[in-house]
């Protein structure tokens, strides 16, 4: 299964980003390089950056509340911790 995707434009999941991390990609830059992620539309910008920290971060509630966080910047939804 590929994930979520993330880029629609250029079709990139959460796991090639992931992927992409563990080959050395550390920044936004890095992934635009690499997978093309933000080079369209750019809507995907934030859930690639969310994406992105998730990913360097160890695995753990602080990634999970990452991406929480940016897809409810995104909707414009609040939620409390
Ligand atoms: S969704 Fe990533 S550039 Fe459009």
């Amino acid at each position: 299964m590929p994930g979520m995707i993330i880029c629609v434009c250029k079709a990139v999941s959460e796991k090639h980003i992931r992927s992409a991390v563990k080959s050395g990609a550390t920044s936004l830059r890095d992934l635009t390089r690499k997978l093309g992620v933000g080079t369209c539309c750019g809507k995907c910008v934030p859930e690639a950056k969310a994406t992105l920290s998730a990913s360097l971060d160890p695995p753990g509630e602080s990634a999970v509340l990452a991406a929480a966080h940016a897809c409810f910047a995104r909707t414009g939804t609040e939620f409390a911790v």
